[in-house]
């Protein structure tokens, strides 16, 4: 049975929609005020078993850094049984996340990729209104704690367009994970083991991933992965422009870089033109696998991006296992929509603050970054990294198959760009509770 009154909401709630969102870094400067602040900030915290939360459908998140967990006087003992990737931190990881060149730890926001970011607070809502109140509640609790300061800040809101900034619905597949109650977005996946998402249950394997110990302060947590990542709308444009001669293709090569239509209508089973209607049907517009039905890419290229974030069943016959690598996100937008037709930057800051949310970022988040986003070996092209968010420079190959022959779209260059990130814990309540209280 899955704790849900003691793991965060902020691990398993589905995300309001419309949304509206806050996140703000801390820094801890004196330890005793950092268990302060946790002491005061955990009674505002919903629990997942509080789909409706005492503060309505709004909630705040806490999670830590690994220099957060020191700064708070966590024991050392402790501190090592944090995974390795964790206690490094995202920067420290670049080398192995790609993020090289633009996407340099050297060229990311001020406070990202420093040792400064401690304490992390997310506050989700489905308006204006509500995010104040609880944004406002938590601020409250850390007035007249100098020993913790805010140092970074970070507002989203769905767009108006409903979109995420390239055009697309987004927010559409997410993985079952059993226990929670939340139905499948795939009725063909069955829900994965919750130790996939949270520590201190079995995974798909039957095991335990490690977990940071004492086992209180495990239980019940989950690593996150933060990006705030940078979306040049106008380059994506141009590109599909120079390879379309029509609004029509325009709208398909879109389709197919991503493998669904702008309405969220998914290729393997639209493939050959939009369904408004599918994409606005939930039991729908995620039932689909491919290997029967798509083995060739097709309809959804292999190299699409949500076919490489999730092949499904696409390696049924081979050593990969898909379940192995999945992961429950959250993005959120950020910045002011590029208005219509303009294809030039304007130079505003928009994109998406991507959340992973898992048991283990480095067989996860990590390896989906790697082998998936990063390079294609998988699929049999291991020049052509992912066409969306991948590190692409202008050189960039995506294959679209098609019969008699397929289609390379040449000349990609990079249209989502790093502008830091890190790592997190976020631990169940108990755990909050314990670190409160530590008495080091
Ligand atoms: C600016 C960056 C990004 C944009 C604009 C973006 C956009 C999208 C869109 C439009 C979808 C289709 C909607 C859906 O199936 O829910 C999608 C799906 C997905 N994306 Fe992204 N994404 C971004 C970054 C990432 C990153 C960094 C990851 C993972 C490390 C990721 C993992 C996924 C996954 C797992 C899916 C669902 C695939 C499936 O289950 O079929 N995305 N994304």
């Amino acid at each position: 049975m899955l704790d849900l009154g003691d793991i965060q909401r902020g691990v398993l709630g589905p995300r309001p929609s419309p949304y509206a969102g806050t996140y703000l870094l801390l820094r801890i400067h004196d330890p005793v005020a950092g268990r302060e602040a946790l002491k005061r900030l955990t009674p505002l915290i919903a629990s997942a078993a509080d789909l409706t939360s005492p503060l309505g459908d709004a909630w705040l998140a806490v999670a830590l850094s690994y220099q957060g967990l020191k700064a708070l006087g966590v024991p050392q003992a402790s501190l090592a049984s944090f995974s390795p990737e964790f206690q490094q931190g995202m920067a420290a990881r670049a080398a192995e996340l790609g993020d090289v060149g633009a996407n340099d730890p050297n060229n990311w926001e001020q406070p990202f990729g420093t040792p400064e970011t401690h304490l992390a607070l997310a506050v989700l809502a489905p308006d204006q209104t509500r995010l104040h109140a609880v944004l406002e509640r938590a601020q409250q609790a850390l007035r007249a704690l100098p020993g913790v300061t805010a140092i970074y800040r970070q507002d989203c809101a769905s767009l108006p367009t409903g979109r995420e900034h390239f055009g697309f619905q987004d927010g559409i597949s997410q993985p079952a994970i059993e226990g929670t109650g939340i139905p499948a977005s795939n009725p063909q996946e069955a829900p994965l083991k919750a130790g996939e998402f949270v520590l201190g249950y079995g995974d798909e394997w039957e095991r335990l991933a490690p977990m940071p110990q004492p086992e209180v302060l495990g239980r019940n947590g989950s690593y996150v992965a933060l990006r705030k990542l940078h979306q040049d709308v106008a380059a994506f444009r141009r590109f599909l422009a120079h390879h379309a001669t029509s609004a029509a293709e325009e709208d398909l090569l879109a389709a197919k870089i991503v493998g669904r239509w702008r309405s969220g209508a998914p290729l393997a089973l639209a493939p050959e033109r939009d369904d408004p209607e599918l994409a606005a049907d939930p039991k729908r517009r995620n039932a689909f696998l491919y290997y029967d039905d798509d083995p060739k890419g097709l309809k959804c290229p292999l190299g699409s991006h949500i076919r490489r974030m999730n092949p499904r069943d696409h390696f049924k016959d081979e050593i990969v296992q898909v379940n192995r690598h999945r992961v429950f996100r959250r993005g959120q937008a950020y910045g002011p929509v590029l208005p219509e037709g303009v294809m030039e930057d304007d130079g505003a800051e928009r994109g998406l603050v991507f959340l992973f949310v898992g048991a283990d970022l480095r067989r996860q988040f990590e390896f989906i970054q790697r082998e998936w986003i990063n390079q294609g070996t998988f699929i049999g092209a291991p020049a052509e990294r992912d066409p969306l968010i991948g590190p692409n420079d202008g050189t960039g190959i995506f294959t679209i198959p098609k019969q008699p022959i397929r289609r390379r779209l040449q000349g990609l260059p990079q249209f989502v760009t790093m502008r830091g990130g890190e790592y997190f814990f976020m631990p169940g309540l108990k755990a909050l509770r314990w670190l409160a209280e530590l008495d080091p």
